[in-house]
């Protein structure tokens, strides 16, 4: 099939890409920019310009498409709002897609959104389901918890490099998956007919604590972790701020995240119908303990190559602090 990738640049969408073309579809991936793509091009993926908040842009990406994954959102770092790439662009980008008489098309949402109408991007998650269900696109949504990769930055750097780790008091579970495992079950939604007009959690196989993994870390680092704990009041107080000014409305919007992992309601959900339906194996997804022993075992291998050893003991007993990645 010839399958349209939008994000493909991201840290999802370039799974989706290795993963569609490993499985012999061929990929054509829409992006901002051309420089920043080249490496989907060296995989073997054709690369248009566009932007989904640029409607005119979008026409020639379609032409000859057979189904669409679409992984954008709107980047952290990004000028444009959430409400612009997540709810406008999107809008933009279901349109398009309709007139280009194109069916197959599939979407992420997040688990529980509907439970979170404050939080903006959750209300926007649940609006798009929503409109997709008034379409008549043979669309699938999946559902996501948090990306396994998210954790190396939040936890895994921090703890080897004796920086803080933030955590509030609240310890919501998250069932965290590899990105590479969801790209299986996007591409499996683009092969499989009967997953037209559903909805699927896809979530890792056993919902996290932060402080688990916290924990899961240390051991497998050696190091322990400096936290400091955030009240859920200063973050709450922060988004107040934060809302005031349109160039920090996307840090606003991030901050009322807070609410999710406040509620202590687990992001996790029920998976073996899910890979029964898509005719996957659980046994073959990653769990969070053996994809943080492989990144571990990594960097500690390439730190010794290096010849460094992590957290030598001096001879006056005190731990030698790492600055490995500053
Ligand atoms: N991260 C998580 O833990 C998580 C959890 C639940 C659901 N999800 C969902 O999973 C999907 C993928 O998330 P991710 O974390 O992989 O995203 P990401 O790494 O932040 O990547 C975002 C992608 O969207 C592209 N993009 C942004 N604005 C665009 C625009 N106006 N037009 C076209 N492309 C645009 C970016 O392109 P550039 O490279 O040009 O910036 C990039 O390729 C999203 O739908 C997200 O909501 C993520």
């Amino acid at each position: 099939m010839r399958v349209l990738v939008v994000g493909g640049t991201g840290t999802l969408g370039r799974q989706i890409v290795r993963q569609a073309i490993d499985q012999g579809h061929t990929v054509v991936c829409l992006v901002r920019s051309l420089r920043k793509a080249t490496f989907l091009k060296e995989w073997g993926a054709t690369i248009v310009g566009g932007n989904i908040c640029k409607p005119e842009t979008l026409p020639p990406a379609l032409e000859n498409i057979d189904a669409v994954i679409d992984a954008s959102t709107a980047r952290a770092t990004d000028a444009l709002t959430i409400r612009q790439v997540d709810w406008e662009g999107k809008l933009n980008l279901i349109r398009a897609v309709q007139k280009a008489g194109i069916k197959k098309f599939i979407f992420f949402s997040i688990l529980r959104a509907v439970e979170y109408p404050k939080v903006p991007l959750m209300d926007i998650k649940h609006c798009t389901e929503k409109f997709l269900a008034q379409t008549d696109l043979d669309y699938t949504v999946l559902q996501l918890a948090g990306f396994m990769q998210g954790l190396i930055g939040q936890y895994a750097i921090p703890i080897l490099d004796n920086q803080s780790v933030w955590q509030t008091g609240e310890n919501t579970p998250i069932a965290y998956m590899n990105t590479q495992d969801v790209a299986k079950f996007a591409v499996r939604a683009v092969e499989l007919d009967s997953v037209a007009r559903q909805t699927y959690p896809v979530v890792g196989s056993r919902a996290w604590g932060a402080t688990e993994i916290i924990q899961l870390c240390e051991r497998m680092s050696g190091n322990t972790a400096r936290i400091s704990q955030v009240p859920m009041a200063v973050l709450r107080f922060m988004r107040s701020l934060t809302r005031f000014f349109q160039w920090t409305y996307n840090a606003s919007d991030r901050l009322a995240f807070a609410e999710v992992l406040a509620s202590g309601k687990a992001l996790t959900a029920e998976m073996a119908p899910v890979y029964e339906q898509f005719g996957l194996d659980p046994k073959e997804t990653t769990t969070l303990e053996s994809y943080l022993q492989e990144y571990f075992g990594r960097i500690i291998k390439k730190l010794k190559e290096l010849d460094y050893e992590v957290n030598p003991t001096q001879t006056d007993g005190k731990k030698k602090k790492n600055n490995f990645f500053f």
